[in-house]
């Protein structure tokens, strides 16, 4: 397989014209295409899927530089791996992208494999010694007979799916939901499959009927066109995460994402992590949020200033408001490392990612405003909500707070640590069935929390 550096020198050879001429001639006359390679369905959905991801689809390793031709490399999106995949230039609507300089795609010049094998090696494409015979037969069956005009499925100039969105929800419900869900929630890897299609309707219907590159979904060309409109128009009624139980699962990894996740974290510390021997803390405790930014999310400007926790490290109020995706990245660098293949152990999926970002740019408080930071007494009433504590918390805790014998008495832990009490109480405990008070007023946690500290 050629990679970009003979690329570019192939490319020099191409520009001579002769070169190019005998090239055509080579690929049209000396090579036999067509022959056991049907155009059937399969072989369009298997163009589809490598039109959308070849690399993906061949198990192959993606060129590391961008595509020689590709343009705006500076785009903020843009990176390296996007740049080689046809959609990249061509488009989910396969009528090219502007920042390309593309048109449509068509059967007209693309439709055989010999002109698409043509195409494939120009100027534009360089795309030398990548794909097999088969690969090109499969490509030029999907651009003879693969590519779909939207209007019958989608509205114009929008995302909204025109189908009826009642009338296929047992297609759905029988293969979709499998893998999916029958929330289309079931895969963490992927954003909620309702938000999904929202936002990416050409996309989606592009991967319903070609199928997911690499990815045993199964390709719906065998529906009829009304069919895969109606499953496309109910895919975008499924519910997207309901924001606050995406921040309160964020504040829960926040404090111990191991015990959230059930995934083990690496058997060695978090590289950020100071080695010093009065960091004695288990490989376990290095990697969770908590330790390293504080339960006030202030870092060393906070509590963890002094004291055993002492780390140096900053807090995460910053991010407060921030932009979830940047917080996303954070979280993939190499100081964190806590998700991509180029780290020794990826341990979060994406909905962790997403959750995390959430609770950090929409979830966290500054504790100062509800917690006397000197004395730790909580700034509410302790006489107002005796009721709730008895009804809400004393159903697990006890009216005295200490019926649960697992962890530490209520008073106790209010009294030593407030700050982890609001934050627990907030967003509830790690893989307990605690309730999150999130949705509260603050005014009323921070009586709760009073009141708590009254307690034996
Ligand atoms: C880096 C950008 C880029 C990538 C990646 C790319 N193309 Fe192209 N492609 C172009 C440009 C530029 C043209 C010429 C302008 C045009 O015809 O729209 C073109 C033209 C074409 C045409 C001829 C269009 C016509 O009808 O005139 C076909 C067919 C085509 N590309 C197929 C593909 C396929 C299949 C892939 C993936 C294997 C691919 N391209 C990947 C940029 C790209
Ligand atoms: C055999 C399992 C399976 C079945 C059945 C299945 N899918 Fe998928 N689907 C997947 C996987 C796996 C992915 C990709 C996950 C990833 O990118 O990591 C995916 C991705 C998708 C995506 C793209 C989402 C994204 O964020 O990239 C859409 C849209 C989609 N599926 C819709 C459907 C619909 C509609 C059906 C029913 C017609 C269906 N799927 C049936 C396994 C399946
Ligand atoms: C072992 C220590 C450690 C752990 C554990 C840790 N971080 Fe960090 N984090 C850091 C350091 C060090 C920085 C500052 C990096 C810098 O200055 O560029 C940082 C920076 C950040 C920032 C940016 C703050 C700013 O103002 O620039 C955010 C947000 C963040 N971390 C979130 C998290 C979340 C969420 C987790 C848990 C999933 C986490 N961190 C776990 C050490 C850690
Ligand atoms: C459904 C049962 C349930 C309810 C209701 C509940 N909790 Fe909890 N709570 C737990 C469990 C279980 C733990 C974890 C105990 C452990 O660590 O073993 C916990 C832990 C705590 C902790 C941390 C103690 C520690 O170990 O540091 C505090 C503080 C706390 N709860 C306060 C409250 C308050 C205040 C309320 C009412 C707003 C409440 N809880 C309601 C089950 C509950």
């Amino acid at each position: 397989m050629f990679y970009p550096l003979q690329i570019n020198a192939q490319h020099h050879a191409f520009k001579t014209g002769i070169l190019r001429i005998i090239a055509a001639l080579f690929f049209t006359l000396f090579i036999d295409y067509g022959t056991g390679f049907a155009a059937d369905d399969a072989s369009i959905a298997r163009g589809g899927r490598l039109f959308d991801n070849w690399f993906l689809e061949m198990k192959d390793y993606p060129p590391t530089s961008f595509h020689p031709k590709y343009i705006n490399t500076r785009l903020t999106n843009a990176n390296p791996e996007e740049s080689w995949r046809c959609v990249t230039c061509h488009g989910w609507d396969y009528n090219g992208m502007t920042n390309q300089k593309t048109g449509s795609i068509s059967g007209d010049s693309g439709g055989t494999p010999a002109s698409l094998a043509f195409i494939l090696q120009d100027d534009n494409h360089l795309f030398v010694e990548i794909f097999t015979d088969r690969d090109i037969s499969d490509l030029a069956a999907f651009i003879n007979d693969g590519l779909i005009d939207f209007p019958p499925y989608i509205e114009r100039g929008s995302n909204l799916a025109r189908g009826n969105a009642t009338r296929e929800v047992g297609l759905y419900e029988t293969i979709c939901a499998n893998c999916h869900g029958t929330d289309g929630r079931q895969i963490k890897n992927i954003d909620p499959l309702g938000t999904y299609v929202r936002n990416n309707a050409r996309e989606a219907l592009h991967k319903i009927l070609n199928g997911h590159p690499g990815q045993r979904m199964p390709p719906m060309r065998f529906l009829k066109t009304k069919q895969v409109s109606d499953l496309l128009a109910y895919t975008q009624t499924l519910p997207t995460k309901n924001i606050l139980g995406s921040i309160t699962r964020g504040g829960r990894l926040y404090d111990h994402w191991p015990k959230e996740t059930g995934v083990s974290p690496p058997n060695y510390r978090h590289p950020a992590y100071p080695n010093k021997d009065n960091h004695s803390r288990s490989h376990i405790t290095s990697w969770r949020c908590k330790e390293c930014h504080g339960w006030d999310y202030k870092g060393n400007d906070g509590i963890y200033k002094s004291g055993l926790h002492r780390t140096g490290i900053k807090g995460i109020r910053a991010f407060s408001g921030g932009n979830p995706q940047t917080v996303i990245k954070i979280l993939m660098d190499e100081n964190h490392q806590y998700f991509g293949v180029q780290w020794k152990k990826s341990v979060f999926n994406k909905e962790d990612l997403n959750d995390l970002a959430n609770f950090v740019t929409q979830g966290q408080i500054d504790t100062d405003i509800y917690i006397d930071r000197e004395s730790g007494a909580a700034k509410g009433n302790p006489k107002r909500l005796q009721n709730l504590f008895n009804t809400l918390c004393a159903h697990c805790h006890g009216i005295d707070g200490k019926a649960l014998l697992t962890g530490i008495d209520v008073g106790d832990a209010v009294r030593n640590n407030p700050w982890e009490a609001l934050h627990k109480i907030r967003n509830g405990h790690p893989d307990e069935s605690m309730p999150a008070l999130q949705a509260l007023d603050m005014a009323l946690i921070v009586d709760i929390l009073a009141y708590a500290q009254t307690l034996p």
